[in-house]
C-alpha cells in the first residue's frame, strides 16, 4: 500500500483526500517513480476546481515531480532502476509517494540539481524556457512584461530573463513581492494592485511601449495588457490566476493598435525527448550555475498529506516562488 492525494468531485481545496492506493506495475514504454518532492503548480487548482476537468473522477492530481526510478517498463532502455529523474508531463496523479510515468517524458537529474529543486523548477521552468526562447524569440536588451513575477513561474522567468540580458518589467501583487521580484533581476517593477499597469509601462518605456507582454493573471489583467503593447505586438496569454478570459471581441485587437494574441502552453511546445532534453539541459545548467535560484523555504513545502492548506495557500496569494509537497 502507498499514499496519494485524490478527488471524487471538483471543487474548492477540501475535495482532496489523502487516501491508500497500491500503485501499478509500468507499462510498456513507461516507468514507475518513488517521488521524493513534488511539484504544486497553479494549473493544479484549476484541474481540482473544475475549469480544467480530469479526463474521469475519482482523479490523481498534479503531473510534476522529482524521485527514484523503482520499476521500468517493457521497451525502456534509455532510464535504468535506481536513476535520479524529474519529470513534468505526467497523466494527473503526480501528488502521490509512487507515480508511473512516459519514459521520454523523464530526464535525468544531475548530481548537482536536488530533488527539492528540480520539483520546484521543471514545469514552470520549461515553461519559461518556451515562453522567452520559442513562443517569442525575445532578444538581449529588449524590454518586456511579466505578470505575477514573484510567482513560481514568474521568479524563474525574472531570473533567466536577467541572464539574458532582457530588461522585464515585473508586476506583483505586494511591496514584498516587488522586493523579491527586484532581488531576482526585475528592470522596473509594478505593484498591480495599486498602481495603474499601462501607465507605468508607458512612463519606463518613454512612451513606446513593448513589444510583448507574459500574462498568466488572466481576467483581471488582459485589457491592461493590451494597453502595455506597442502596434503589431504580441500578447501572450499562458494562465488565469484570476479566471480566464472570455467574451473577446477580436475587435478590441484592431482598436489597439493591429495586435497578436496567443494562448500556448507547455504541451504545445515541448513535444518530443529531444526538445525534452534540450530545455532541460538549458534549465538545470542555468540552476548549477547559479544564474537561478529555486529554492523553496520550509514554509512552502508541505507533507503529502497535507495538500489542502497548501492549495489553499496557493489560491490566497501569500507564496512566492514554489511550492511542493513532500511524500
Ligand atoms: N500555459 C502554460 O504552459 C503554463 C505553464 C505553467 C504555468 N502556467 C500559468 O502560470 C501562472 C503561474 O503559475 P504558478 O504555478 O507559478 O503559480 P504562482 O505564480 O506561484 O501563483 C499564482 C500567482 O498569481 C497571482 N494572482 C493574480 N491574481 C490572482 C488571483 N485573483 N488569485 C490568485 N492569484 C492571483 C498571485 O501573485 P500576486 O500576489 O503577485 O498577484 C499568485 O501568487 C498560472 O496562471 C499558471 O496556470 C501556464
Amino acid at each position: 500500500m502507498a499514499k496519494r492525494i485524490e478527488f471524487s468531485v471538483t471543487g474548492g481545496p477540501d475535495v482532496l483526500n489523502y487516501v491508500d492506493f497500491t500503485p501499478r506495475e509500468p507499462a510498456e514504454h513507461e516507468v514507475l517513480v518513488a517521488n521524493k518532492a513534488i511539484g504544486i503548480n497553479y494549473i493544479d487548482t484549476y484541474v481540482r476546481s473544475g475549469l480544467y476537468p480530469p479526463p474521469s473522477l475519482p482523479s490523481g492530481l498534479g503531473t510534476e515531480a522529482a524521485g527514484v526510478v523503482e520499476k521500468v517498463g517493457a521497451g525502456v532502455t534509455h532510464i535504468h532502476v535506481g536513476d535520479r529523474v524529474v519529470y513534468a508531463q505526467s497523466a494527473l496523479g503526480a501528488y502521490s509517494e509512487y507515480h508511473c510515468v512516459p519514459a521520454d517524458n523523464v530526464a535525468k537529474l544531475p548530481n548537482a540539481i536536488s530533488f527539492e529543486q528540480a520539483a520546484a523548477s521543471f514545469l514552470k521552468g520549461l515553461t519559461v524556457y518556451y515562453l522567452l526562447h520559442m513562443t517569442y524569440k525575445v532578444r538581449p536588451g529588449e524590454t518586456i512584461v511579466f505578470h505575477a513575477a514573484a510567482g513560481g513561474v514568474g521568479r524563474i522567468a525574472c531570473q533567466w530573463a536577467k541572464a539574458l540580458g532582457i530588461k522585464l518589467i515585473a508586476t506583483v501583487g505586494s511591496a514584498e513581492k516587488a522586493e523579491q521580484a527586484k532581488r531576482d533581476g526585475a528592470w522596473a517593477v509594478i505593484n498591480y494592485r495599486t498602481e495603474n499597469i499601462a501607465e507605468r509601462v508607458v512612463a519606463l518605456t518613454n512612451g513606446e511601449k513593448v513589444n510583448v507582454v507574459y500574462d498568466s493573471v488572466g481576467k483581471s489583467t488582459w485589457l491592461a495588457s493590451l494597453d502595455c503593447l506597442k502596434p503589431h505586438g504580441l500578447m501572450i496569454s499562458f494562465g488565469n490566476s484570476s479566471g480566464a478570459v472570455t467574451g473577446v471581441d477580436l475587435g478590441i485587437l484592431n482598436q489597439k493598435g493591429g495586435l497578436f494574441v496567443t494562448r500556448p502552453s507547455l504541451g504545445n511546445y515541448i513535444t518530443t525527448k529531444q526538445l525534452l532534453q534540450h530545455a532541460a539541459n538549458e534549465l538545470f545548467s542555468m540552476i548549477a550555475s547559479g544564474a537561478i535560484s529555486v529554492n523553496v523555504p520550509s514554509e512552502q513545502q508541505f507533507p503529502l498529506k497535507d495538500a489542502v492548506r497548501a492549495h489553499k495557500t496557493l489560491e490566497s496569494r501569500a507564496t512566492s516562488g514554489s511550492c511542493l509537497l513532500i511524500p
